[in-house]
């Protein structure tokens, strides 16, 4: 089984940006942590991380045509503001589970609202990088 991991803008910042809402560990930390769950679970996780939106749509259409089994998908601030995205998910059917480190409903009102979320499986948010381990879990063996 084949997993993709991508991180949207801002994301290398990790433990550096706002720590007090992103928490104190890296990227790197983050990708350590679930290719080692991958690893438990019998998964190949890749991750794969830019600022770009155009990159991001265009690794979903390579992840589509590698015949990748799951993504999951912290997209950042695009979650909120791109169409792009979402009709690259749409596009696909790759079956993706957004993600985020912070609870986006607890915070401003701009990040409540999803473009991705009707278009992919789930949406997990608020629990840091656990967010992204249970989206692991998930895809690796659905409920
Ligand atoms: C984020 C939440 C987004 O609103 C924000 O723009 C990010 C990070 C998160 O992981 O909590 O860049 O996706």
């Amino acid at each position: 089984m084949r997993i993709a991991v991508l991180n949207g803008p801002n994301l290398n910042r990790l433990g550096l940006r706002e720590p007090k809402i992103y928490g104190s560990r890296t990227l790197a930390d983050l990708e350590a942590l679930i290719k080692a769950e991958g690893d438990r679970l019998g998964a190949h996780v890749e991750c794969f991380q830019s600022n770009h939106e155009g990159a991001l749509v265009d690794k979903l259409h390579f992840l589509a045509d590698a015949g990748c089994d799951g993504v999951i998908l912290n997209a950042g601030a695009y979650t909120h503001t791109s169409i792009a995205l979402r009709d690259a998910i749409a596009a696909t059917g790759l079956k993706v589970v957004e993600v985020h480190v912070s609870n986006v409903h607890a915070r401003e009102e701009f990040r409540h609202h999803s473009h991705l979320a009707a278009v992919c499986a789930g949406v997990i948010c608020g629990l840091g990088f656990e967010s992204y381990l249970a989206a692991l879990r998930y895809l690796v063996k659905p409920a």
